[in-house]
């Protein structure tokens, strides 16, 4: 495949495409070109056909310390402004319809959070730290961090995060549900994240997107209108072959074999 400066990219199982931020020497701070490449990595998995689910992941000493504050560190409200800063990254999730899986290990902090939070499921170690440390350098979270911490774990928590700058701890990150599952290791936790993308990719395609959608519906809209947006997709599922397929073979007794259908 391809190759890139900051990130390794790999499929360690059928169906399961892998990334890994590789920029050590700063601790994966997400400058521009990294996150061009990983734009760039995540859609050649979205155009995959053979890939089902996505794994990502850092270092075990840092997922990523943030956004690159030397690179940021001159910026002007004209030329932050002017040239659209960070907008380059909600290109990362708004066109991934594949299941994201972020396994963190050591500092999710500032951008790192807010990366590891535009996964579809987060997984993390009993050592991972988060947490949005910009008012320490004169800033608010600029990649999503208020809207989707606070979604994540509630507004007096959120609040209390970014307003002092103080870390959020593994432990309380499970406890609030930050993350879905804390592992007692950085191996154990990205083996974890990868078993679950290869059980994803056993399942038809066009369910996993299906739910991957629906589940996010419940992020923008109000209980109602969800349900009924659910309802709709449920029904049009009815026209999947995989919906035969899949209850098929639960009344014959058998395996389904899916055909993305
Ligand atoms: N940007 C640029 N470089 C960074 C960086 C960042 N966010 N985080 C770490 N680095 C660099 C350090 O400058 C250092 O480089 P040098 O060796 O050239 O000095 C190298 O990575 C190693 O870092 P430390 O020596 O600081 O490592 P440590 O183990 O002592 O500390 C740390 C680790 C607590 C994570 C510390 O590096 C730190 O506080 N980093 C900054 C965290 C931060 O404030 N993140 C928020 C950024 S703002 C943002 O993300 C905006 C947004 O919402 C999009």
């Amino acid at each position: 495949g391809k190759s890139y400066e900051y990130l390794n990219v790999s499929t360690p199982r059928p169906g399961v495409g892998f990334i890994q931020l590789n920029r050590p020497k700063a601790l994966n701070a997400l400058c521009t070109p990294l996150i061009l490449e990983l734009n760039s990595a995540l859609r050649a998995f979205q155009s995959d056909n053979a890939i089902s689910a996505i794994v990502l992941t850092g270092s075990e000493k840092a997922f990523a310390a943030g956004a690159d504050i030397k690179e940021m560190k001159d910026l002007t409200f004209a030329n932050a402004y002017g040239a659209d800063f960070i907008e380059s990254w909600s290109d990362l999730v708004s066109f991934l319809k594949k299941p994201l899986i972020t396994a963190v290990n050591g500092y999710a902090l500032g951008g790192g959070c807010e990366l590891a939070m535009m996964g579809d499921i987060l997984y993390c170690s009993s050592g991972a730290v988060f947490g949005q440390p910009e008012i320490k350098l004169g800033v608010v979270p600029g990649a999503g961090g208020s809207q989707r911490l606070t979604k994540a774990i509630g507004k007096s928590r959120a609040m209390e995060a970014i307003l002092t700058g103080d870390n959020i701890s593994a432990k309380q990150a499970g406890e609030w549900g930050l993350v879905a599952k804390v592992f007692d290791s950085p191996q154990e936790c990205v083996d974890g994240a990868v078993k679950t993308a290869e059980k994803i990719a056993g399942y038809s395609q066009i369910a996993v997107k299906a739910a991957k959608e629906v589940v996010n519906k419940s992020q923008d809209l109000g209980i109602r209108e969800g349900v009924e947006f659910e309802r709709r997709v449920f029904h049009g599922l009815f026209g999947s072959k995989d919906q035969k397929i899949g209850m098929g073979a639960f009344a014959a007794k058998q395996k389904p074999e899916w055909t993305n259908e």
